[in-house]
């Protein structure tokens, strides 16, 4: 199940029985064999208490398709999907199934789909209704719990790196909203100012700085302040004995090895970086926001996120139930892509590659027009007579993400595959949505004062009672 994690722990044995047969052979000093010897027990155990299977050289952990050099069983090169990465060789995007088995989530099905629309009452957002949310682990529970009057509350998150978002992360924030207003709960969003600091050329100033421009826009999807906490690291960490006690006990169940297996860390990175995602595991337990909760430590979190952050909350779930906490539910989305194709996602260094929400309807037109990737054929006649291939075409899949209504993107589909519509007539579409989609969320941006932002970031309890 936890894929990365197992290996690295399997890697890290094998490399530590390797050193304990070479310090016999070498008749080393009788500490230091001990010293190893005692280093390979203790990895023993960790393996086991993770993966629950006794280590055997040789035998990689198995239900695990991670291999070092990422080749799949297929012969073929594995997807790459990591906080920080996110790259594939196909046109289609992401292989999200085979992802669900690497990753030991589970697929939003059909029947989870009914059974949120049962449990909220509500039309399934258009995310669910297309597979957009497409990956989960634990919803039924939180749904069961849910059914039995026991709330949860919803945590999402932003690594504030600049003072412009782009759209797609935007998808999230417009899942959770909804999420927020049907199910009618507490929501903490984490501005991880620190974790930005950490990993870019800026200074702590800035990073703070583009947390609150960052929070103008995410305050803009329409949140409401009497349900909704929004923190930037580097305020609430110093002020909130509570939330640092979490962020320790974490820190204290997590090993290096562990660490290096999740995120790839390597001896060379500075010691921030290897204990950040402490931090960012302990907002998804409620004892960390004692204002909200009144000190309960067992109401249940739920976590939607795009599929890049589930490793943080791999490790989450993994120390919970050994520091007395219930294990983070989650919701993952698939990517939004680049506009040169879903090889990989639309991301904010790369200001080609997105929409910004700072965008005039202009520079929309004219970045789709240019730079989105089309499925359509080279000439009109040919397109005509064969059709375009919406799967590769990132009008069509921006489409899927913001269009309404489904009978109208169906028959676009329809007729972009036979040739009726035409890559330009595609386009246009896709302007015709974001144009005003964008104009609005700068509208509403606009309409939020330092003072909003201000009662949002204010550790206070909500209007819930717990
Ligand atoms: P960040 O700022 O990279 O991304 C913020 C949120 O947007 C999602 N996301 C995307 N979703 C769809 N398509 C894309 N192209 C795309 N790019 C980013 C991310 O998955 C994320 O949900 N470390 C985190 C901040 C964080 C967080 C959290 C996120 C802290 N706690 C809890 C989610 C849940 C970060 O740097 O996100």
């Amino acid at each position: 199940m936890h894929g990365l994690l197992f290996y690295g722990l399997y890697e890290q044995l094998t490399a530590q029985g390797d050193k304990v047969r070479s310090l016999k052979t070498a008749k080393a000093d009788k500490a230091d064999v001990d010293a190893a010897i005692q280093l390979l027990l203790k990895l023993k155990v960790d393996y086991k208490e993770v993966t629950g299977q006794d280590y055997k050289a040789g035998c990689p952990p198995s239900g695990t398709a991670v291999s070092n050099d990422r080749q799949s069983e297929n012969g073929g090169e594995e997807d790459t999907v990591d906080p920080w990465n996110v790259a594939t060789n196909s046109a289609k995007g992401v292989d999200y199934d085979k992802l669900i088995v690497r990753f030991g989530s589970s697929k939003i099905d059909q029947e989870l789909v009914d059974r949120i629309e049962k449990v909220s009452g509500q039309k399934p957002h258009r995310f669910l209704r297309r597979g957009i949310f497409f990956s989960h682990r634990d919803m039924n529970q939180v749904l069961d719990a849910y059914e039995k009057q026991k709330s949860f509350y919803l945590y999402t998150g932003r690594g504030p790196s600049s003072q412009a978002m782009h759209v797609g992360h935007l998808i999230p924030f417009v899942f959770t909203k909804w999420l927020q207003d049907v199910f009618d709960i507490p929501l903490v969003i984490q501005l991880t100012d620190d974790e930005k600091y950490l990993w870019k050329d800026l200074s702590l100033e800035d990073c703070h700085r583009f947390a609150e421009e960052n929070a103008k826009d995410i305050i803009a999807c329409g949140f409401d302040v009497n349900k909704t906490f929004i923190f930037s690291d580097l305020d609430y960490m110093g002020s909130s004995p509570e939330f640092y006690r979490n962020v320790v006990k974490v820190q204290k169940h997590v090993t290096f090895n562990q660490v290096k297996g999740i995120f790839g860390f390597s001896d060379s990175d500075c010691i921030g970086k290897i204990s950040f995602p402490a931090i960012q595991a302990a907002p998804a337990f409620s004892s960390s926001f004692p204002q909200i909760f009144k000190g309960r430590k067992d109401v249940q979190c739920l976590i939607p996120c795009a599929i890049d952050q589930d490793p943080y909350f791999r490790m989450t779930r993994d120390v919970a139930p050994r520091i007395g906490y219930p294990k983070p539910a989650l919701l993952h989305s698939t990517f939004f892509p680049a506009l040169q194709g879903a090889q990989t996602k639309m991301s904010a260094s790369d200001a080609n590659s997105s929409i910004f929400l700072t965008d005039t309807p202009k520079q929309i037109k004219n970045k789709v027009n240019k730079h989105a990737f089309s499925g359509g054929k080279d000439t009109i006649e040919e397109h005509r007579e064969q059709g375009g291939n919406p799967d590769i075409d990132v009008a069509f899949m921006y489409l899927t993400f913001f269009m309404e209504d489904d009978e109208q993107l169906e028959k676009i589909r329809q007729d972009y595959t036979s040739g009726i519509l035409l890559t330009g007539e595609l386009k246009k579409m896709l302007i015709e949505t974001l144009q005003p989609m964008i104009t609005a969320h700068q509208e509403n941006r606009k309409n939020v004062t330092d003072e909003m932002v201000k009662q949002f970031m204010t550790p206070r309890p909500l209007n819930f009672n717990f």
